[in-house]
């Protein structure tokens, strides 16, 4: 494979790289954080690749110095982190953990010293156990609970974080979490699920009531939308389209960006579309403006016609069925299974774009691929498949700013190999390599490729500058 060329980015775009506090902190019962439903969930035998759970994870909650160290080297712009919940507030509700908020001060002042701006993201997936107990996102008590921790997060951290994410990706908290059971906390309820996605949408808007009350700087939230392309023309293939369309992309995008409901939800969820979880002016808050919104992309979905596999009506209505995800593409696939099609990225945002004229600015918050990364004997890691994916896709993302889309910067997912989820250990996202034995850290090829984009990138912006 050739070292791809640098894609062709306008002066001024912004460059990141992105990671989750489940996925890389570690430390998960000191200091005083609490439980979470991933700590409950990856401890229960059978739901994680291994047994693996995210107690050491990378470590860094210890090694943060060495991390943003890697990330200034880097020359990124910006860095995403998130914020765990349950080492903030370790019971969800009720006293805030002093060592908690100490750490994310520590973390966010040293960021700034490496001149790298803070973009902190709320809720990626680790809601305290103590909330879940009580019934979860199933419940409205949750959504309210998630306003008071945003607000007192944004008191300690607002004058100092650029860039606020109320939630990422609440497609998977909703029914990956709580229909499939892939997530935690591995619930299978359709009922669930479905209350689960409001009381998602509800939290996001009380949280950025309460993000902009404490004169937090830019707010939005992070979506992983899909580029949802049908297996074939014939009607049953594009009856199930439609549906995936509402499941995956409209529950989010129709209530965030146009004030309503999807159209198509009760063809979609026949009875449980308008489930009593929905209170009057609920869409108010929801569908408030935002400064961005974030999206995560990897890979696109084709949806075909499926025979139904789920015994329960309910949660048949709340699953994916229907979406399958064969390689009609034709393309390489990374070693999670998904296949690499870039101009899927670029329809995704150029469609966005056309269809929702209210739309605001978009920055990508996650993009990346995991790889067979290979080490060798002079220390050094490489990684051509990943590199090839970063340019492709940066590449697309100039394609949808060439016809119009506001896009305004990139963080790949992720700076560090981490806790892939029900995945574990296997599946390696980072642009750096992490020994799980040792906990070292090792800087792959795509690293330095990233690196040379940004430099490269800073100098030609500099010189338009003149
Ligand atoms: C996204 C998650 C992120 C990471 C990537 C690979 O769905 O937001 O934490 O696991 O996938």
């Amino acid at each position: 494979m050739n070292i791809p060329a640098f894609p062709d980015l306008p002066a001024g775009f912004r460059f990141g790289a992105a990671t989750a506090a489940y996925q890389i902190e570690g430390a998960h019962d000191q200091d005083g954080r609490g439980p979470s439903i991933w700590d409950t969930y990856s401890h229960t035998p059978g739901r994680t690749l291994g047994g693996a759970t995210g107690d050491t994870a990378c470590d860094h909650y210890h090694r943060y110095p060495e991390d943003v160290a890697l990330l200034r080297e880097l020359g990124v712009d910006g860095y995403r982190f998130s914020i765990a919940w349950p080492r903030l507030v370790p019971g969800g509700t009720g006293p805030a953990n002093p060592k908690g908020l100490d750490f994310y001060d520590r973390l966010i002042d040293e960021l700034l010293a490496a001149g790298i701006a803070p973009a902190a993201t709320l809720y990626h997936w680790d809601l305290p156990q103590a909330l879940e107990d009580r019934g979860g996102w199933r419940v409205r008590e949750t959504a309210e609970a998630f306003a008071e921790y945003a607000a007192l997060a944004a008191d300690r951290y607002g004058d100092r974080v650029e860039r606020w994410i109320t939630l990422n990706e609440p497609f998977c908290s909703a029914f990956v979490g709580y229909a499939e059971g892939r997530h935690a906390p591995g619930a299978r309820e359709g009922r669930g699920a479905l209350a689960a996605a409001h009381h998602l949408l509800v939290g996001h808007g009380l949280a950025v009531r309460a993000l902009r009350a404490a004169g937090a700087r830019e707010v939005g939230i992070a979506l992983n939308l899909d580029r949802l392309h049908p297996a074939s023309d014939r009607p049953e293939d594009l009856a199930a389209l439609r549906r995936a369309e509402v499941l995956h992309n409209e529950v989010w995008t129709e209530p965030l960006f146009a004030g309503r409901y999807p159209a198509h939800e009760a063809e979609t969820w026949e009875g449980l579309a308008d489930g009593p979880w929905r209170r009057p002016g609920d869409l108010e808050p929801i569908g408030a403006p935002l400064d961005f919104v974030g999206i995560n992309f990897y890979r696109p979905v084709t949806v075909a016609a499926a025979p139904h596999h789920e015994a329960d009506p309910e949660l048949r209505t709340a699953t994916d069925i229907g979406v399958t995800e064969p390689n009609p593409y034709g393309t390489r696939l990374t070693t999670m299974g998904w296949p690499v099609v870039p101009s899927a990225f670029t329809e995704l945002l150029t469609g966005l774009h056309a269809r929702y004229p209210r739309l605001p600015p978009l920055w990508i918050t996650e993009n990346g691929s995991a790889e067979a990364d290979r080490s060798t004997p002079d220390g050094r890691v490489h990684d051509p498949e990943r590199t090839d994916y970063l340019a492709g896709h940066l590449a697309a993302v100039a394609d949808a700013i060439a016809a119009g889309v506001d896009v305004r910067g990139y963080y790949v997912w992720s700076l560090l190999d981490n806790f892939e989820w029900a995945r574990g250990y296997e599946q390696r996202f980072g642009l750096v390599r992490v020994d799980y034995d040792t906990l070292t850290r090792t800087p792959k090829d795509s690293y330095h490729w990233y690196r040379g984009l940004i430099t490269a990138h800073r100098a030609r912006t500099e010189e338009t500058a003149r």
